[in-house]
């Protein structure tokens, strides 16, 4: 192996021992790296501080669930007291649907996740508290009384909740560049989520997608590796707070380590997983400069979880691969934290030999395998490769005790729910003040005559406004709302784009969704109509494609709009840049709203002019399908516009963004 570096080795524990900010994030530093270390952990007073210790501080209970002990004490403690069954368990992580909460207590099963739309029903938050309570619970009347972490993605809000404030999908909040702005999201998803009793969060995506084929490329802050670092890691900040025992303290876990946005394109695939979990087309040098560059910044804002990726690179599936997973991650990075599997990730690291993808992830560096369903499987191939001596017990051990320490960290021995009271926050409505300024922030103008923009609210005349994004919920939302893939309709609250419109403009609005305008005469006109069309929601695998155009029914409804008005504006909601074609000589001013979630408003604030327009782009935008490969940052090369690239209300150049004219 190239033993190139670009970020010289970091000594272990570095990230953890200079902490810039006197936090609790200092005693789980030291815990840690107590664990490596193992001798000179001057224990500074562990970070869980209960309301009410009197119970955990009577003489005669256990020394791990004394609330005053140093965590890597408490850890010790603990891991002595454990059977191998009890730690084998500890790396286990189901999906909820495939395991009873009893189920779960008895197998000492150590951590549960909702998957991409895995609600309970009805999808409330009272339902979703009763739920995690319930695995909880459970696991807190079993002898050691260890309790389960509940992981779910949390990646643009709560959204797999009804009713969740829904912030614009990362892509947006890359055109915003503003980590002030993405450290609050964090704080209000964090409030959201904690509300429901769940304290682990599959987020931030610190992809840094290279071709924009890629299905998850909206996932991703963009194609920049330094600004996915600088947003990634205030999204940490904001998800995790000052103090990590705060029950409004929501673990952030970096994904996918490393290289999933520098997959190929695969031509021998047929349809869905053309790209995504594909082969990352990087050699040692491009992998660190550009896949890995933003994870030091992550981990220096307190991530102590991280998620590895479903992709391959030189030595085969990530999984597997111990160079990365170890080598690089840790000793190089100094990461001390969990490393969580991806979702039936480790089943792919040998196919068809599920017992040697166990063992091979494992000593690899896995610590939490996300089964995510054959619990018995999986434990039966974990359990036995210990046996043959195929995995060391001091590795179980060291996952173990990482999966241990994370959830002391958290305060959950101590306070392992979370208050109901904090159900009032979600859908509140300063969060969906707060989203309805992001996507306001995050609109990108690429083209504008100077004339149509800002819309005239008192204007008495007439608008027309047309296309399937303008008044719908989930399309505006995208993936991962409510369901995995998201979906169109009234998938959950908020405000659309029409909706919007009607409430800020004063004359009459006809909208009609094609673009027919049968309801009016053959020959009506108006000055200006607004064709808000785009994508249609999709996650992994589904949203890999290499038609990056407006399907011909979505170009049908603006050229029929174009025939009724004089000024024609196109709003795009879209997960990525789309090839313009027909639009760049139909309309007068287009429009990048990109996925904004549910506060359509401030889609409408920008078009109004009531909020300025600011958005530079985060990826370039292609000329064509055909020069997407290896899109590259600041090359105008087979781009209409270049990274950075952004206009004002005016017409002008953004301050400070780039172009390929002149
Ligand atoms: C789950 C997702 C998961 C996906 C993986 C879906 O059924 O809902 O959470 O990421 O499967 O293939
Ligand atoms: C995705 C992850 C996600 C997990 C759980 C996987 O399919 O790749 O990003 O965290 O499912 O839903």
């Amino acid at each position: 192996m190239i033993s190139m570096m670009v970020f010289g080795p970091t000594p272990v524990g570095a990230s953890w021992g200079v902490p810039r900010r006197a936090t609790r994030r200092t005693s789980v530093a030291l815990a840690f790296a107590c664990l490596i270390v193992l001798s000179g952990c001057t224990g500074e007073s562990s970070p869980a501080e209960p309301e009410d210790t009197a119970a955990e501080s009577t003489a005669d209970a256990p020394g791990y669930r004394d609330a005053s002990a140093p965590v890597a004490e408490r850890v010790d403690d603990l891991l002595a007291r454990m059977t191998l069954e009890d730690k084998l368990g500890q790396m286990t992580l189901i999906e909820k649907g495939s395991i009873s909460p009893e189920t779960a207590a008895e197998r000492g099963i150590g951590a549960i996740l909702s998957g991409g739309g895995g609600s309970p029903s009805p999808n409330t938050a009272g339902a979703w508290r009763e739920m995690v309570g319930s695995y909880q619970a459970a696991a807190g009347e079993t002898p050691l009384g260890i309790p389960v972490l509940y992981g779910v993605d949390a990646i643009h809000g709560h959204n797999n909740l009804r009713g969740a404030t829904i912030f614009p999908h990362n892509v947006g909040l890359g055109a915003a560049r503003d980590p002030a702005l993405v450290e609050a999201i964090g704080r209000a998803t964090a409030l959201e989520t904690a509300a429901t009793d769940i304290r682990w969060n599959y987020a931030p995506v610190l992809a840094v997608p290279q071709d924009l084929r890629w299905g998850r490329t909206y996932e991703a802050f963009g194609e920049d590796p330094e600004l996915v670092g600088e947003l990634g890691a205030a999204l940490v900040r904001g998800l995790q707070g000052d103090d990590l025992t705060a029950e409004t303290s929501v673990l952030a876990t970096p994904k996918h380590w490393v290289g999933d946005g520098g997959t190929g394109w695969d031509t021998s695939i047929a349809s869905g997983y053309r790209i995504d979990q594909g082969v990352t087309l990087a050699g040692e040098e491009e992998l660190r400069t550009v896949h890995v560059a933003p994870y030091p910044a992550a981990f220096d804002a307190g991530a102590i979880t991280v998620m590895a990726s479903y992709s391959s690179w030189e030595n085969g599936k990530v999984h597997g691969d111990r160079y990365l997973l170890t080598d690089l991650l840790r000793d190089e990075l100094g990461f001390e934290g969990l490393l969580v599997s991806d979702w039936g990730a480790v089943d792919q690291v040998l196919p068809g030999d599920y017992y040697g993808s166990v063992v091979q992830s494992i000593n690899a560096g896995i610590d939490l395998v996300m089964v995510p369903t054959h619990y018995e499987l999986f434990l039966t191939a974990l359990g036995g490769a210990v046996e043959q001596g195929d995995i060391e017990e001091e590795r179980i051990d060291e996952a173990v005790r990482r999966v241990l320490t994370v959830k002391f960290a958290m305060g959950l021995f101590d306070r392992p729910s979370t208050s109901p009271e904090l159900i009032e926050l979600i859908g509140s409505d300063e969060h969906r003040q707060l989203a309805r300024q992001a996507v306001a922030r995050s609109v990108v103008l690429l083209e504008t005559d100077g004339a149509t923009l800002p819309l005239d609210a008192a204007d008495p005349e007439p608008l027309l406004v047309a296309g399937p994004a303008a008044n719908d919920i989930g399309i505006q939302s995208g993936g991962w709302t409510i369901s995995w893939q998201g979906g169109s309709g009234a998938t959950t609250q908020g405000t659309t784009i029409l909706e919007a419109l009607e409430e800020a403009l004063d004359g009459p609005l006809v909208y009609d969704r094609t673009g027919r305008f049968a309801s009016l005469a053959e020959d009506e006109r108006a000055p200006v109509g607004i064709a808000v069309v785009g994508e249609r929601p999709y996650a992994e695998g589904a949203g890999d494609t290499d038609r990056l155009a407006l399907s011909e029914q979505e170009l049908e409804v603006v050229r029929r709009l174009h025939q009724r008005v004089d000024r024609l504006v196109v709003v795009l909601v879209t997960g990525r840049p789309l090839v313009l074609g027909e639009i760049a000589t139909l309309a007068d001013a287009i429009v990048v709203a990109w996925l904004p979630g549910t506060e359509g408003a401030g889609v409408v604030d920008v078009l109004t002019g009531a909020e300025p327009v600011g958005g530079r782009l985060s990826f370039t935008w292609p000329e064509d399908v055909g020069v997407l490969d290896r899109v590259r940052s600041d090359a105008c090369d087979g781009a209409v516009y270049p990274y950075g690239y952004g206009l004002g209300i005016d017409g002008r150049l953004l301050p400070g963004a780039a172009s390929c004219e002149g």
